[in-house]
């Protein structure tokens, strides 16, 4: 954190913008339960190989270690439950300009409330053929710890290939859409909230070194310092669940209640 600057100021710099980004990483859910992938211990990739199970040849490899890997991930998340942080951006976004991208392919945004949010890596729930393409629906989701190791992928219902999950693995491009996206609401915010990245993985790490250069000012909210801190001008060590309710709880709508309404510049009540 700026050194003279406390909560109050950056509390401050939010409530002020005229349009928010937030960019979001693993750590956003973390408080939900579900892992990150580079905490110290309980990190995925501290106790499973990327290699072996997040990239194309992996895939070729041996589909079902990695059809039952993600199948165990998608048993984790359909277990969590969104926490304060995703409600509150939920409810903000819902009062003001505040657009969703994120790195995590859960859905626990949308399931606190939040449209439109711009999924970087994919989504957990939706599968696909890998040969044709065509989405695939239903997938029987067991407990996590019913899941084998292995598991033969589904087969698809139009030209019977495999059905891999919905994500992007290393080495794939980014879904092109949702990248031109994300970039034209990076150069179009006035601040950006960076929740719970290590800031180590491109293209999305250099999200906010484009908000910055058109003029965003960049928060973190993030308990560790990454990759990104040093471009900061604000970092709070606090994380997602604490930071986002304190500090996007001044949007909270009165008009419900009748009680007099908070005003924010730019922003009609
Ligand atoms: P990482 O696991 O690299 O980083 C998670 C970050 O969250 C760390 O900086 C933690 O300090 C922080 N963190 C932990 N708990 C937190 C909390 N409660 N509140 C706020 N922050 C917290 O995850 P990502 O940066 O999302 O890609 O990783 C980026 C990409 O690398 C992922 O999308 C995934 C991974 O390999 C693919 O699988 C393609």
């Amino acid at each position: 954190m700026a050194p003279a600057e406390g909560f109050e100021a950056i509390r401050g710099r939010v409530a002020k913008a005229a349009r928010i980004l937030v960019l979001g990483g693993a750590g956003m859910s973390a408080e939900s339960g579900v892992p990150t992938f580079r905490g110290a211990r309980d990190g995925l990739w501290a106790r499973f190989d990327p290699g072996a199970l997040a990239t194309p040849e992996a895939w070729a490899a041996d589909p079902a270690l990695v059809w039952a890997w993600y199948l165990w991930r998608m048993a984790l998340v359909r277990r969590a439950c969104p926490h304060a942080g995703h409600r509150a951006l939920a409810e903000a976004a819902r009062l003001r300009p505040l657009e969703l991208v994120t790195q995590n392919v859960d859905d626990l945004h949308e399931r606190a409330g939040s449209t439109g949010v711009v999924h970087l890596h994919g989504e957990l729930f939706a599968h696909r053929c890998a040969d044709c393409a065509r989405p695939h629906a239903e997938v029987a989701i067991p407990a996590p710890g019913a899941v084998p190791q292995r598991l033969e992928p589904p087969r698809c219902a139009h030209c019977g290939g495999r059905v891999r999950p919905g994500v992007v693995w290393f080495g794939e491009p980014l879904p092109e859409a949702a990248f031109d996206a994300a970039r034209r609401m990076a150069a179009a915010c006035d601040l950006m909230l960076v929740v719970g990245t290590s800031g180590l993985v491109q293209p999305a790490a250099g999200l906010p070194l484009l908000a910055r250069r058109a003029g965003a000012c960049l928060v973190e909210v993030n308990p560790e310092p990454g990759g990104l801190s040093p471009h900061m001008d604000f970092s709070l060590r606090m994380t997602a669940a604490e930071a986002l309710p304190a500090l996007l709880g001044g949007t909270r709508d009165a008009r419900a209640s009748g009680r007099p309404r908070l005003a924010f510049p730019g922003v009609a009540p």
